[in-house]
């Protein structure tokens, strides 16, 4: 097979942190404000421009309160898990990596008694039917890991009793979550945004805040999770007061993403984008044999960690480990190549390939590396033949 001769411009395929918006440069943090306090104006302003520019460009409801967090997106999740679960039975999904850590953490961590799993293999989506709203509920919205996402809301009830805990680092700013139907709802800078990685965004409802105001947990809680005082909710971290220091360089990176996203028309525009990606790899994958999505379904195909897995018999048919290495083998041909770096799949994952199509990947690269993957997945092909020959 040709080299292709078309390079992507950008050769950042990473899910995380994810490649910078078109255009980025180091110039794009001058504005922060170095070697002062987080706490003087200054800084709670630019604090509170991240908050409010991420409520606007989601189209948050204008009562659901947004803090930033330490820990990134797992600080967010686990602070809320924490803060908020113990009162209701809980149902825990797991369909990839993460969303199988929060089950060990409702499970053997917090020691919750009772608790149903929803514990299905990577590719595959709990059957959302049986997911009782009624209890309180943790999933992630897109398995960075799977490529599988949730395909709608509909499963939550309106007038639910229970709180939903949803991990949405990988899909906000990337799909039309149904905010109504969800009370937690946390993420990171570094994902869909191409941010900096450090802090975390923790979203809560009006039910999610009342039940902070309500309910203590019996367990320690560590002072980077406290977002109560005196049983009562904490405002600050909501103004832009944050709970430990956070880098004023990465939140004028932040507010960098933040205005690109409102230049490439805000949510909408963002979602544009990201289609676009996933349209470039399903054209991809239509015409390659040897390709096919690692999930199950269509509609839960994610289009911003686009994973696909080999079904080339030739490649099958070795046990796991050497699959591996043979994809471990494209991807440092192309990262030798300058032309895509980490596209292997995560280790537990798997053996697969992972895109990630998110905003910040401009469509002209994500299908210039589509032919160099077909390229390497070839050129590998053919040396592992010869080796064997
Ligand atoms: C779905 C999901 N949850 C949580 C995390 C962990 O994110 P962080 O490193 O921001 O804590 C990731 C990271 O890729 C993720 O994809």
């Amino acid at each position: 097979m040709q080299k292709p001769t078309v390079k992507p411009a950008c050769p950042n395929f990473s899910s995380g942190p994810c490649a910078k918006r078109p255009g980025w440069s180091v110039d794009a943090l001058k504005g922060a404000p170095v070697g002062r306090s987080h706490r003087a104006s200054i800084g709670v302003k630019k604090l509170a421009e991240v908050i409010d520019k991420s409520k606007a460009i989601l189209n948050m409801p204008a009562d659901y309160r947004l803090a930033i967090v330490p820990g990134s997106d797992t600080g967010a999740i686990e602070m809320a898990m924490w803060s908020m679960l113990g009162p209701l039975g809980v149902d825990v999904l797991g369909f990839e990596v993460f969303g199988k850590m929060w089950i060990i953490d409702v499970t053997k961590q917090l020691k919750l008694s009772d608790v149903r799993t929803f514990d299905v293999p990577f590719g595959a989506i709990p059957d959302l039917s049986k997911v009782d709203t009624d209890r309180d509920v943790v999933f992630t919205w897109n398995g960075t890991t799977s490529g599988v996402k949730i395909p709608n809301g509909d499963w939550i009830k309106d007038d639910r009793k229970g709180l939903t805990f949803c991990d949405a680092t990988s899909a906000v700013f990337a799909m039309d979550l149904p905010w109504n139907k969800l009370d937690v709802v946390t993420w990171s800078w570094q994902k869909v945004l191409g941010g900096e990685a450090a802090h975390g965004m923790l979203a809560l409802s009006p039910r999610a805040v009342e039940r902070l105001n309500s309910y203590s947990p019996p367990w320690p809680m560590p002072k980077v999770f406290r977002l109560t005082k005196g049983g009562k909710l904490v405002e600050e971290p909501f103004e832009g007061k944050t709970i430990n220091t956070p880098s004023m360089l990465a939140v004028e990176d932040c507010i960098d993403a933040l205005n690109w996203a409102e230049g490439v028309g805000g949510l909408k525009g963002l979602i544009g984008r990201t289609n676009a990606n996933l349209k470039a790899v399903e054209d991809w994958v239509e015409k390659t044999a040897w390709a096919e999505f690692l999930p199950e379904t269509k509609e839960t195909r994610s289009n911003t960690s686009i994973c696909f897995k080999v079904v080339d018999p030739w490649l099958t048919a070795k046990d796991e480990e050497a699959q591996r290495k043979v994809i471990k083998s494209v991807e440092s041909t192309l990262d030798k190549e300058g032309v895509a770096y980490e596209i292997a799949n995560h280790r537990d994952s798997p053996p697969s390939f992972r895109l990630w199509g998110g905003a910040t990947v401009e469509t002209s690269d994500m299908k210039a590396v589509l032919e160099w993957i077909s390229w390497g997945y070839e050129s590998v092909k053919a040396q592992e033949q010869a080796k064997a020959a």
